[in-house]
């Protein structure tokens, strides 16, 4: 299989960018590492032709993407990269996906580049990963022939969770931008609320093998600004299973250790998805290993859909608006396994 079309990675150094960087050139593309540091990315990508940029220096942006085709932006925290990022994919007019986690930056995307990116008919698609891509993609697949929903649950049994430093850091980022205190979407809106104490915690029915287990309730993920970004449903909620929870929550947690020849750790994750309508409810899950890895295929699977025009939308979307969710979950076979369930 090979592609004429180079895709450029900015943080392509990190943890999640070298999976990207790896994806890319498996599916044939020829993968153009970008970062902030020359050294990281020569020691990092010997083999590959890369470039320097930094999202103070929109010039040095210019450059780097020159040639691109699309990129995807895996340096967070993203508060402070995917503006610039987006900004330079609008001047060279190539599309823009992002794996951000973080939800006010993800709301920014929307509220900021919205018209732009539609002006200029490019695809800008943030949180194409793991939280807010592939719980986005579930709910939408679920829904089915429901054009609007009462509430729709995404809940994440994680077997464990060692996060990276760019998980924390944007973790970080996320809590003071929210001046501590917390946040869910209810009622068609996110709604900001003093952290009253610990999470509410309940046993969430997952599918085989994991089944009931306990998760903490308002664990609020991306997915509440992707969902109800194309999909009218007013309560939009998210869960964690507590032990992964735990094992973010812990300083000093190790970071991922790769098991595989792939790099992937042992963590193994279960996504269970849960939409009500009228009294009747529809369920679908998703199973894979390591929620770092699995982001790659859904960033490269995004861009092949955008360079080969499989796309339902442009400007900014998120995956389950700008993709067929249904036919993407299946492209992504080799990596997840997915499970309608009986509701
Ligand atoms: N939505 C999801 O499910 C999902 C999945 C995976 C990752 N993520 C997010 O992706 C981000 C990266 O995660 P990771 O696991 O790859 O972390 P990581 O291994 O710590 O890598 C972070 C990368 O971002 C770069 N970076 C950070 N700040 C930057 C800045 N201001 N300008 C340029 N580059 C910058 C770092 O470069 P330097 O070393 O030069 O700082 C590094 O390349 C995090 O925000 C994480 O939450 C989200």
């Amino acid at each position: 299989m090979t592609r004429s079309q180079t895709v450029a990675v900015y943080g392509a150094y990190g943890h999640t960018g070298r999976f990207v960087v790896a994806q890319l050139r498996a599916q044939g593309f020829t993968a153009l590492p970008l970062g902030r540091d020359a050294d990281r990315l020569a020691e990092s990508f010997p083999d590959l032709a890369h470039r320097v940029a930094s999202v103070d220096d929109p010039a040095s942006l210019d450059r780097a993407l020159r040639g691109a085709a699309a990129v995807i932006n895996c340096a967070g925290p993203f508060a402070l990269t995917a503006g610039p990022v987006i900004e330079a994919a609008l001047r060279a007019r190539i599309p823009y996906v992002d794996v951000a986690a973080e939800i006010e930056a993800n709301v920014d995307t929307f509220a900021h580049f919205t018209d732009q990116a539609r002006a200029a008919g490019t695809a800008v698609v943030p949180a194409m990963a793991f939280f807010g891509g592939l719980g986005d993609l579930l709910v939408t697949a679920a829904m089915g022939d429901w054009t609007s929903a009462d509430e729709a649950h995404v809940a994440y049994g994680l077997s464990s969770w060692h996060p990276t430093g760019g998980t924390l850091v944007s973790g970080t980022v996320s809590r003071d931008r929210r001046d501590g205190r917390r946040v869910r979407y209810t009622g068609g809106r996110l709604a900001y609320h003093a952290a009253d104490g610990e999470l509410p915690t309940l046993d969430w029915d997952f599918p085989a093998p994991l089944g009931p287990r306990p998760v903490y309730g308002d664990f609020t993920m991306a997915d509440v600004v992707t969902v109800p970004s194309h999909l009218p449903i007013p309560e939009v909620r998210t869960y964690m299973a507590t032990g992964a929870a735990r094992d973010l929550g812990t300083p000093g947690t190790p970071a991922p250790v790769a098991v595989d020849d792939q790099g992937r750790s042992a963590q193994t994750f279960t996504v269970d998805v849960l939409v009500r309508a009228g009294g009747e409810q529809r369920r679908i899950a998703a199973h894979g290993r390591d929620i770092y890895a699995i982001s790659a295929p859904l960033a490269v699977e995004a861009v092949r859909r955008i360079l080969d025009g499989r796309t339902l939308t442009t400007g900014v979307a998120s995956a389950g608006q700008m993709f067929d969710a249904p036919d993407f979950l299946r492209a992504l076979s080799a990596d997840l396994s997915l499970e309608p369930r009986s509701a």
